[in-house]
């Protein structure tokens, strides 16, 4: 028994935010925020615009695509690290408004945070836990960026994606991997919680970008050796290499580890920025959407991420 992906969705705000608007805000230039980056723009939430609401747009656009309702679904994950609330988590609010039922929780492990969801929900799905289950990555980071802070404001930003997982006998998704590092927690965290508190000002997100760098890097490499290893693959083995969406030179470099030409990387942190949980679920619902993924192709997805955490899944499509 597997668990097999039966439609994705996507979601993103309105509102785009351009490196050129940025430098009007802050003293950067859009050819810096490319060169080290790839991004040109990203999109930013209106303020009425929680987590749940960007969710909901993308899961009823993943259930379109499956040809379901959302009477289908008895399970609801959601990796988010900015929820609406502390709780009732952002599964519930999602399961309330659609009409959905069975269990709902949040998973925060930052921008792995879809990678994660995946691995559990194919869990409950290959035990037969669930029949269906919408798997969502969501983030509002923009309410966790200092605008003035040129160093992370110009990567983040804003969206959804969901994907619909179900039981099936053939294919689906073939090999899960997760990993984390608490000792690197003060490289990239945010700095207030609930029972945590700073004296003054907003939970701001802050990180030590130079040291992010290298770590991700080194880690993916790694995630990825073990990913062909544990599954009897060749480099270039892979069709379609789907990865978090943080910085291009850190996809680049995975990319050369799996022996993939960038054709056969799906790329959005052009247009994206970094939206932690939801850049995976985006990515792989542009992919599908403009026919670049087929049924049958074996697509890898990869994340990095605060805590630090990693994942790994393998999809036969
Ligand atoms: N515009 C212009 N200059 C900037 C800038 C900006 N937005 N942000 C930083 N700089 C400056 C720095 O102040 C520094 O100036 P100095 O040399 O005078 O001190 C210079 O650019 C180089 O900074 P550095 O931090 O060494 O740059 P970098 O090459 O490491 O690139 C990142 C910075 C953040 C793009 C890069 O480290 C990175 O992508 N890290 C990973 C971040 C990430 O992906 N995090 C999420 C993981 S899920």
């Amino acid at each position: 028994m597997y668990s097999r992906i039966a439609g994705t969705g996507a979601y993103l705000p309105e509102k785009v935010l351009t490196n050129f608007d940025l430098e009007k805000m802050i003293d950067t230039t859009d050819e810096w925020i490319r060169t080290r980056t790839g991004i040109e723009r990203r999109h930013i939430a209106a303020k009425d615009e929680a987590t749940s609401d960007l969710s909901e747009q993308a899961c009823r656009a993943a259930l379109d695509a499956a040809g379901l309702t959302p009477a289908d679904i008895d399970l609801v994950v959601v990796g988010t690290c900015t929820p609406d609330l502390v709780f009732p988590n952002v599964a519930c609010l999602l399961q309330e408004r659609m009409g959905m039922s069975g269990a709902a929780f949040s998973i925060e492990a930052a921008c792995s945070g879809f990678v994660y969801s995946l691995s559990v929900a194919d869990k409950f799905v290959r035990a037969g836990q669930a029949t269906r289950a919408l798997v969502v990555g969501a983030e509002v980071m923009s309410r966790i960026i200092d605008w003035t802070d040129r160093e992370t404001c110009v990567l983040f930003g804003d969206g959804a994606g969901a994907v619909v997982l179900e039981a099936s006998d053939d294919a689906g998704i073939l090999y899960t991997d997760l990993g984390a590092d608490g000792r690197y927690r003060n490289l990239l965290y945010a700095d207030s919680g609930v029972s945590r508190v700073k004296e003054e000002g907003e939970t701001t997100l802050l990180m030590k970008g130079n040291e992010v760098f290298k770590v991700a890097v080194r880690t993916l490499e790694g995630m990825v050796d073990r990913v062909l290893a544990d599954n009897g693959l060749e480099q270039g083995e892979i069709d379609w290499f789907v990865p978090h969406q943080a910085n291009l030179r850190i996809i680049r470099a995975t990319a050369r580890r799996l022996g993939l030409p960038m054709e056969r990387v799906v790329l959005t942190v052009r247009d994206h920025g970094n939206t932690s949980a939801a850049s995976i679920p985006m990515a792989l619902d542009t992919a599908v959407r403009d026919g670049r993924i087929q049924p049958g192709d074996l697509v890898l997805m990869e994340a990095f991420g605060g805590g630090f955490t990693w994942g790994a899944t393998l999809v036969r499509y």
